[in-house]
């Protein structure tokens, strides 16, 4: 006998197709909106038609006298149950159900609980709400004016509408730096709103069990241990009476991370009606009122040599979060990861400064595909870095170069304190730029100017911090970040694995099989995994930020271990000779004297029920919780090529080449999936998705007609490549994948207009880059800034 095949039994490296594509493609996944329960009712939410405004009153008589209708509540009802505010991720509060204000467009003003969806719908019109309007706030210059309406006056010590000032890095050296430069190259920016948009919108079905206590919610969530305690002290229940189950979920992208007021009615219902209730919201409800991503107003200077070195960098951020801070960051960090900004390239010094307001928008901040602002923090390191090369008379894949982190450099602390683990980021540009013919392309461009076309080439390199933990640096809410695998092998050798990440459409189903394969084995179809009850998973803290593979994966790896280790001493026990004596191939023990006697794995499995060593517990089981020492540090280098038309702002897009380093791949289609899926996104976010607020506060972009969705037709083919960099301190060598192409890519899209702009003095256009918003600039010359509010023509 010897060693199974990793491929041929889909292990590690197999381009294994996605098991749960077998129940969605044939409509058999188990979405919110498939879960009935016997006796269910449905609730529907009446949200505020205005951004700012006093409650007078709220008539609900009307709406309780309808038939069908079993319940209608209120702020006010709620606040008899102290339930009227409920705590953030971020340490703020936010209005479950509005008492005094509403304080956005969209906001949750009353609930009705009803014998179908219509029938609630319907009651929500005829519920009768005075409201007295007030000022409105849709930017942060408007909300830090001297006579702003402070929007939260129903927090103590909140005389203004400043949420937090937060700094980090070292303000004297980087003074110093600048004092020493030959050019300092300057930019600010918009990086706009943009929203999640899974194709699934966000819902629950409470059921709370009277005669057990015991409650039950479906819910939309990526993170359900994380939801569960939240529940537990929102609603005062204890938490084992509590089973938060996520089902098949369509996409999440961080939309599903926060709590919403929602889910806490839902519960509220359920309980005083003792009956199962729904909520499913719609497009516009999840567009106006759940978790809006960005909003951040960037501006950045660069201490340069006139080689090329940097020397040093200041950033200044200024984010709009709404009207509640509600979105989840590592509680040291106000401002996310924001500070993983040029890690990846060597620059002795650099200092931060932060600032959070509120306004009269919906809760916003979220990561979108995105580790605690790193999407905004690389597209802000990207510009600058373009501007930063033109201001230099530099070729901008040269200025990069030149600043690089080198490879033997690794491990490397950046200025702001990071350190990243590996990578080579060198070589990556290098493929990038031969895959895109890069010399080529620069006369090309060159002879086109001569006929007056057009054309530009972007560059985005980054490395960003992917898989929070460790568990000393990274909590939420003081709840520590690591992650967790529960492996149980049963007699046949056919196994079970749970954790406690929370897949939604990543395909976690069939890659934590594959690691379960590399470690033991086992054929990843012999290993089913489940992810999403809270009573049968390990506790875990989801999965957003990329962070399954690096914290999740890793637990999975680590699980399968302890039972490699159990197993070995089974196979000592069955070969009749000391442990020392056994060797391991994949699937396989054996005698190191005679390779040909041996065991396999499947045996150990069927022995650790019927046949195991004197004083050896029965059962091969366990479980792991990863707490990883560092973060994992992927590297990419996206590059497009476009052609603007100048006649009109339209710009098309030539080629786009990505090149990325996410160490090794487990599963290398799924890992390519999650690129194009990436660079999809980020080409919407470059050039068409627009959502925001008119000087009213209307969200203009409710809905797919005007915040369009990228399909199939208008989105650029992707050409991929691979450098593979393992990570040191994962125990697979692997790093995330997720989000990458979503967070470098736009600065690729957008670096390529400007570029193909040179010269024409226009430094900034804030994305979408629509064709209008380059037409502009090429008339006047200057920036275009996309900053709400919006004017809207009758
Ligand atoms: O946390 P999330 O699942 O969104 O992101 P991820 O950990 O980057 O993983 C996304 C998908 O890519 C998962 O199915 C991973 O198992 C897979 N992946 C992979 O096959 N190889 C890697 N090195 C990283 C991720």
């Amino acid at each position: 006998m010897t060693a199974v095949d990793e491929i041929k039994i889909g292990g590690m490296g197999a381009s294994r197709r996605r098991v749960e594509d077998n129940r969605f493609i044939r409509g058999k996944g188990n979405y919110l909106d498939d879960i009935v329960l016997p006796g269910m009712l449905h609730m529907e939410i009446l949200r505020s038609p205005v951004a700012h405004a006093r409650i007078n009153s709220i008539d609900i008589s009307k709406a309780m006298a309808m038939p069908g209708v079993r319940l209608v509540l209120t702020g006010e009802m709620m606040a008899a149950r102290n339930l009227a505010w409920m705590p953030t991720l971020s340490y703020d509060t936010q209005a479950v159900l509005a008492t005094d204000k509403v304080r956005f467009q969209g906001q949750e003003v009353a609930c009705v609980i009803a014998d179908d969806p219509y029938i609630a719908k319907d009651a929500c019109q005829a519920i009768v709400v005075d409201y007295e309007p007030l000022p409105v706030i849709v930017n942060p210059s408007q909300s830090l004016a001297d006579d702003a309406p402070v929007i939260r006056d129903d927090k103590e010590n909140q005389p203004n509408n400043v949420i937090y000032d937060w700094e980090v890095g070292d303000k004297d050296g980087t003074d110093r730096a600048f004092a020493e430069a030959d050019v300092v190259s300057e930019i600010e920016l918009h990086y706009p709103r943009s929203h999640p948009s899974p194709i699934e919108c966000c819902g629950s079905v409470a059921d709370f069990n009277r005669a057990t206590s015991k409650l039950t919610v479906y819910m939309t969530t990526q993170a359900p241990h994380i939801i569960r305690a939240a529940v537990a002290l929102v609603a005062e229940l204890p938490e084992h009476m509590i089973r938060v189950v996520s089902p098949d979920i369509g996409g999440g992208f961080g939309n599903k991370v926060p709590v919403y007021p929602g889910y806490v009615a839902s519960i509220l219902a359920s309980i005083l009606l003792e009956r199962p209730v729904k909520w499913i919201e719609d497009r516009t409800g999840n567009l106006i009122s759940t978790g809006f991503a960005r909003d951040i107003y960037l501006k950045g200077q660069m201490a340069l040599r006139r080689d090329g070195k940097i020397l040093g960098v200041r950033m200044n951020t200024l984010a709009d979060h709404g009207a509640f801070f509600s979105d989840a960051q590592p509680s040291k960090f106000k401002i996310g990861l924001m500070h993983s900004a040029f890690a990846c390239y060597d620059i002795p010094a650099a200092h931060l400064v932060a600032r959070g307001v509120y306004t009269n928008k919906a809760p916003g901040g979220v990561a979108y595909r995105c580790s605690f602002r790193v999407t905004e923090a690389m597209f802000f390191q990207e510009r600058m870095v373009q501007s930063a090369a033109d201001d230099l008379g530099m070729d901008q894949a040269e200025f990069r170069r030149i600043n690089f982190v080198k490879d033997d450099d690794f491990p490397k602390r950046t200025a702001f304190g990071f350190l990243t683990d590996s990578g080579q980021y060198g070589k990556c540009l290098d493929v990038g730029l031969e895959a895109i013919g890069y010399q080529d392309f620069l006369k090309e461009k060159e002879e086109a100017a001569k006929r007056g076309r057009l054309l530009g080439i972007g560059i985005s390199t980054m490395t960003e911090p992917l898989g929070a933990g460790n568990s000393r640096e990274y909590d939420i809410l003081g709840i520590k970040m690591f992650d967790s695998a529960e492996l149980r092998v049963h007699m046949t050798g056919k196994a079970l694995l749970r954790t406690g990440a929370k897949t939604q459409g990543q395909g976690h189903e069939t890659t934590w099989a594959q690691i379960v394969a590399h470690e033991l084995g086992i054929p990843a179809e012999d290993v089913v995994v489940e992810e999403g009850d809270t009573d049968t998973a390990p506790f875990g803290m989801g999965t957003y930020a990329s962070r399954s593979t690096p914290v999740a994966g890793a637990a999975v790896a680590m699980v399968s271990r302890k039972i490699k280790a159990k197993a070995r001493k089974i196979a000592a026990h069955l070969l009749e000779i000391s442990e020392e004596d056994v060797e391991w191939e994949l699937g396989r023990f054996y005698v190191r004297s005679n390779p040909e006697r041996g065991v396999t794995i499947q045996e150990c499995a069927a022995a650790a029920y019927s046949n195991m060593p004197d004083g050896m517990e029965p059962g091969l089981e366990n479980v792991s919780y990863y707490d990883p020492p560092n973060l994992t540090w992927p590297f990419a280098c996206y590059i497009a090529t476009v052609e603007v038309d100048p006649e009109t702002g339209v710009w098309d897009v030539l080629r786009v080449v990505a090149v990325d380093d996410c160490g090794v791949r487990i599963n290398p289609m799924i890992v390519e999936g999650q690129i194009m899926g990436g660079l999809t996104e980020a080409y919407a976010m470059a050039n068409m998705q627009f959502i925001t607020f008119d000087a009213e506060g209307n969200c203009i972009g409710a809905n797919f007609t005007d915040y369009l969705l990228p399909t199939a037709w208008e989105t650029p083919g992707f050409e991929l490549h691979e450098v593979v960099t393992p990570c040191p301190h994962h125990p697979i060598g692997a790093k995330g994948i997720g989000e990458c192409a979503a967070v470098g890519g736009p600065a690729a899209f957008v670096n390529a207009v400007m570029d193909a702009l040179k010269g024409t003095g226009v430094r900034n256009i804030d994305m979408p880059v629509f064709p209008d918003r380059v037409y502009q600039a090429l008339q006047t010359g200057e920036d275009v800034s996309g900053a709400p509010p919006v004017r809207v023509e009758a």
